[in-house]
């Protein structure tokens, strides 16, 4: 007695358990007592369902018809299912009617390309089922009509690759005005020394140039300019390509580096009698990142305020944390930047007052990099300014977690 309770117990966990298959297992039964009463109750659901037995249809719902472009049942009753089913998916479609006679199994949703009597080509999902029709083994198909969901798949898939396609045609766009820049960079001290060569060669017939050293140190001072500018753009082309900073498993710590920075920095700021200073501790700033390429960021600015600076003028560096980024700053009370000029500087090779160069330092580059190397390392960096008053730089990056 007990046996057969918990046996019936058992029944019905994995009836529930195969809540499906019980259904249909249910359905089996209503059609062997009545397949009029099935036939009626199918013609109701909404999606295409069909019956085949012997590799052929021998009952489809008003759904089913409608699916596969036929006025009536009878266009398709008795013609062989695989004739409907793209020649990709005769091999699968075989394996599964397979199991399904052969093992009673219910099968899972599979994806189909199905065909229609009209010719068009259908993406659906099937699911099949063992069935008792007619007395014979047969399965019952419900199909669900997904080409449409498939045609929006495909759309988004186009518009991705579209968009990819854009981005290669910018970046390659940007790589061309970043070349035609170079190049006019370098052709100008190329300009200027071709032209002052010739002065020199020419020393002696022309009798108002007393000794070449003019030419000499102009030409000394465009080569100067030009070994910068081809350092700074080497940086921006070198290993910026294979960068990949989520990748990357080295930490800095920015505090240190800003005090290096700080020393590294004081004989030119001793030269222009300005003073540097960073507050005696800073806390430790961990982050992600290259080393190098921290380092020419904090000295970039660090010069930056110094350079742009004016007579006793005074530079303050720090760092702090604010939420999870790490926060550095250069501040100075230097010569500042006008309204006008404020947008463009970190614009490749942009300098304000181009007059102001008497060593040939000056690539216009140094911002360009630093911007560059704050955001392949996940921060960003901004400025405040008032022309005649200072500056203050401040880099925001990602602390470690
Ligand atoms: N701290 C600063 N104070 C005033 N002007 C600055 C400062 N930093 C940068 N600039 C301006 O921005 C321009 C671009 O800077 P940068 O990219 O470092 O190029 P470079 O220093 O080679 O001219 C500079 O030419 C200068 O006019
Ligand atoms: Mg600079």
């Amino acid at each position: 007695m007990s046996n057969s309770k918990g046996k019936k117990k058992q029944e019905t966990i994995s009836a529930r358990n195969r809540n499906h298959a019980s259904y249909h297992e249910h359905t089996t039964k209503t059609v062997e007592a009545n397949e009029k009463l099935y036939r009626y109750l199918v013609q109701l659901s909404p999606n295409p369902l069909f019956i085949h037995s012997e590799g052929k249809f021998k009952f489809l719902n008003e759904a089913a018809v409608a699916f596969f472009g036929a006025k009536k049942a009878e266009d398709i009753m008795g013609k062989l299912v695989i004739d409907f089913v793209h020649p990709d998916y005769h091999k699968q479609l075989l394996r599964r009617m397979k199991a399904t006679f052969e093992e009673k199994r219910t099968l899972p949703l599979v994806e189909y390309k199905m065909l229609t009597l009209d010719g068009k080509e259908k993406t659906v999902e099937i699911a099949s089922n063992p069935f008792t029709y007619q007395g014979k083994p047969a399965a019952q198909g419900t199909i669900i009509d997904v080409t449409k969901h498939k045609k929006k798949e495909e759309f988004l898939r186009i518009q991705r690759e579209t968009l990819a396609i854009k981005i290669k045609l910018e970046e390659e766009k940007l790589r061309t005005e970043f070349i035609a820049d170079a190049m006019h960079e370098i052709r100008t001290p190329l300009a200027i020394i071709r032209g002052n060569v010739d002065l020199a060669l020419g020393f002696g017939k022309n009798r108002k140039l007393k000794s070449p050293k003019i030419a000499l140190r102009a030409i000394s001072y465009e080569v100067e300019h030009l070994s910068r500018l081809l350092r700074d753009l080497t940086m921006l082309t070198s290993r910026g390509g294979e960068f990949e900073w989520e990748n990357l498993t080295d930490t800095v710590d920015l505090s240190k580096l800003l005090e290096e920075g700080v020393k590294r920095t004081q004989v030119l700021a001793r030269k222009m009698n300005i003073s540097v200073r960073i507050p005696k501790k800073i806390p430790s700033l961990s982050i992600k990142g290259d080393k190098a390429y921290m380092e020419k960021l904090i000295l970039n600015l660090i010069k930056n305020a110094i350079t742009y600076n004016k007579k006793d003028g005074w530079v303050k560096v720090g760092g702090s944390k604010i939420g999870d980024k790490a926060v550095l700053t250069m501040e100075d009370n230097g010569i500042g930047i006008s309204e006008y000029d404020l947008p463009h500087i970190f614009e490749r090779f942009y300098r304000a007052e181009k007059m102001r160069d008497p060593e040939g330092k000056r690539t216009g580059l140094g911002l360009a990099i630093s911007k560059w190397i704050t955001e392949i390392h996940g921060g960003t960096i901004h400025v405040i300014s008032t022309l005649g008053k200072g500056s203050t730089f401040t880099v925001f990056l990602p602390l470690l977690k």
